[in-house]
């Protein structure tokens, strides 16, 4: 078992990698001014947005909004792991990946997952085997009016009833079912006791975006219950993030324009077979932001499908939720109601692919959906009404990204309410700012005024020229401070500190299964005035950690203060309380 890459090495290479390089071999760039731009090869487009920083190491597209490091482009774009996207890097720079030692049992995350994707796949295998001898399964599938090739290309399968199938066929031996075990595909009720979590079921694999399977949906022959039993959440299987389809359809069709989102196995399979290469679906939950950010990456515009009842609805008002923060200018969602006892697997056998992608084509877009759903619950005739939709729709168009769109969804509002719809938007931003502004700051000295983006400039100077910590001494008590973003600043800057060679993009990749990565991404992208200069930056970093700290004393003193009106202050207190007042 390989041991773990030593974080030097991943260090030194990220340091040595050059983004533009990197990115240059794959998607060819064109130099226009300080930057280097392309057509972004995570959206379809036909102006070039998508632009690499040569002197951040770091690439950002104006229109999907992907972004990263070296790194993060290779694992986006050849769809690998970290570790496999330093191996790829080290294979362009001609060096070998060394391997730490690793003491039994302290293997890497990395190879624990293997031996789950191993046996999964050979799973699948047997389950294929098993539908081609199967009357009963392929009987099934016929009369559901699916063809061999189609079962083919969904590598559906077949699990024969009975209580032992997998471990019969694949060796019982300890380390097969631990691996099973951990996979989801057996069941131990009592220790010891385990069976097949699959038993006389069509099989339908869920493939990650290298196309492993990772799981498993299975759907009873005729009828019975459960109708669908899914894989349960495994190391490598996580519901709210994976979607059925998405790697059968990115083969199926080079160029994806388009995705039809649907909600079970079926209709995305019978959709295919009719034609229709480029449906999804989301595994039995609510479409999920994360679902709706990774298909966003590979096309610009999502269709929702859903039935035409009541739940279908409810499904369809949490999808445009969970899609609004995420729509920036140029992507587009819309809305396909099915009529009443139909669903896209029906639909499409009854009245063919031509049909129905017609229905496609004339789905409602987002913005007609939200209001004409509103509509229907607010009577905006009475004043009461208006304020009442004025009241409904502002947080929902609050959380959509500055955009064209956006400013027309609350042109749109203003006009239903006759509020003009400045006040509309400016009134959120008041009150977003009064939220953030809300600190307790009175004491006698007078209020001492800190920016509010003190924190975040000092991050993101700190993240983008790391050998600024060599020249800066961070007061310790940043560390256990426990205002937002005084922990994360001290963590870059004890790294960085400790680690005087670290570029800036290696900083950034120590975080990238940490909380905190989505931010430091951001604020990698955060231009900091007056910088250009190393002394700028150097005076401009000092000046933000000198009113951190102050603040962080106005917090201290504020504390101590009340205590002492409270009659309680210790004797170390008490000093710590005289040298705050007389700073
Ligand atoms: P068919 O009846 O085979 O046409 O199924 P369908 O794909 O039309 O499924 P349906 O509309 O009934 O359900 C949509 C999706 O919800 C399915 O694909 C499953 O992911 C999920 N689902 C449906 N029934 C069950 C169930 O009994 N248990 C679980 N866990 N999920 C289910
Ligand atoms: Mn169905």
């Amino acid at each position: 078992m390989a041991g773990r890459i030593p974080q030097s090495f991943i260090d030194d290479l990220i340091a040595r990698a050059d983004i533009v390089e990197v990115i240059n071999t794959r998607v060819p760039l064109k130099k226009k001014g300080r930057e280097y731009t392309a057509c972004c090869p995570f959206h379809n487009e036909k102006t070039p947005s998508f632009t690499v920083s040569e002197a951040k190491q770091f690439y950002h597209c104006f229109g999907c909004g992907a972004h990263g490091t070296a790194i993060g482009f290779l694992m986006e774009y050849e769809h690998l792991d970290f570790v496999d996207a330093i191996e790829t890097l080290a294979a362009e720079y001609h060096v070998e990946v060394p391997r730490e030692d690793t003491p039994a049992g302290t293997s890497q995350a990395r190879d624990d997952k293997q031996p789950l994707f191993d046996v999964l796949e050979q799973a699948s295998q047997l389950y294929q085997q098993q539908l081609r001898s199967s009357e009963r399964a392929i009987g099934y599938l016929k009369q559901r009016g699916l063809s061999g090739e189609i079962a083919r290309r969904y590598k559906l399968g077949y699990a024969p009833d009975g209580w032992n199938f997998l471990l019969d066929n694949m060796g019982s031996n300890a380390s097969n079912i631990n691996h099973l075990k951990a996979a989801g595909m057996l069941v131990e009720k009592s220790p010891g006791k385990r069976y097949d979590r699959f038993r006389d079921r069509i099989m339908f694999p869920i493939l990650d975006r290298r196309g492993h399977t990772i799981a498993f949906g299975g759907r009873i022959i005729d009828d019975g219950e459960p109708k669908y039993l899914n894989s349960p959440e495994t190391p490598i299987f996580h519901k709210g993030y994976e979607l059925y389809g998405f790697y059968e359809a990115r083969q199926a069709l080079r160029n994806l324009q388009r995705i039809v989102v649907v909600e079970g196995y079926m209709d995305v399979v019978a959709l295919a077979q009719n034609g229709i290469e480029y449906a999804v679906a989301s595994l039995g939950t609510a479409t999920t932001k994360d679902q709706i950010q990774k298909l966003f990456r590979s096309v610009h515009q999502l269709i929702f499908c859903y039935d035409g009842d009541q739940a279908g609805q409810k499904a369809a008002w949490r999808a445009l939720e969970n899609t609004l923060p995420i729509l920036r200018d140029g992507l587009e969602a819309r809305f396909l109601f099915l009529p009443d006892g139909e669903d896209p697997d029906s639909m499409v056998r009854k009245e063919g692919k031509d049909a129905f992608e017609k229905r496609l084509e004339n789905a409602t877009p987002l913005s007609e959906f939200l209001f004409d759903k509103l509509l229907k619950e607010i009577d905006t005739r009475s004043m009461d009404g208006k304020a009442r939709l004025a009241k409904t729709a502002r947080p929902l168009l609050s959380t959509i990204p500055e955009s064209v769109f956006r400013d027309l969804m609350y042109k749109r509002l203003s006009e239903l309410v006759g509020i003009s719809d400045d006040k509309l938007q400016g009134e959120i931003v008041s009150t977003e700012a009064e939220k953030v502004n809300k600190q307790p700051t009175t004491r006698s000295r007078g209020n001492r005024e800190v920016k509010q983006n003190a924190t975040r400039d000092a991050i993101a100077l700190l993240l983008q020229h790391p050998e600024l910590a060599g020249e800066t001494n961070l007061p310790d008590f940043f560390a256990s401070a426990s205002i937002q973003g005084f922990s994360l600043l001290y963590a870059l800057y004890q790294i960085a500190r400790d680690n005087p060679a670290i570029s800036s993009s290696a900083l950034l990749e120590r975080w990238r299964d940490k909380g905190d990565f989505e931010i430091l991404q951001k604020l990698m992208q955060r231009n900091v005035f007056g910088t250009d200069e190393k002394s700028g930056q150097l005076a401009v970093f000092n000046d933000a950690i000198q009113r951190l700290t102050m603040k962080l004393n106005d917090e201290r003193f504020e504390i101590l203060e009340t205590k002492l009106k409270q009659g309680g202050l210790s004797e170390a207190e008490l000093e710590e309380y005289k040298s705050l007042l007389t700073r």
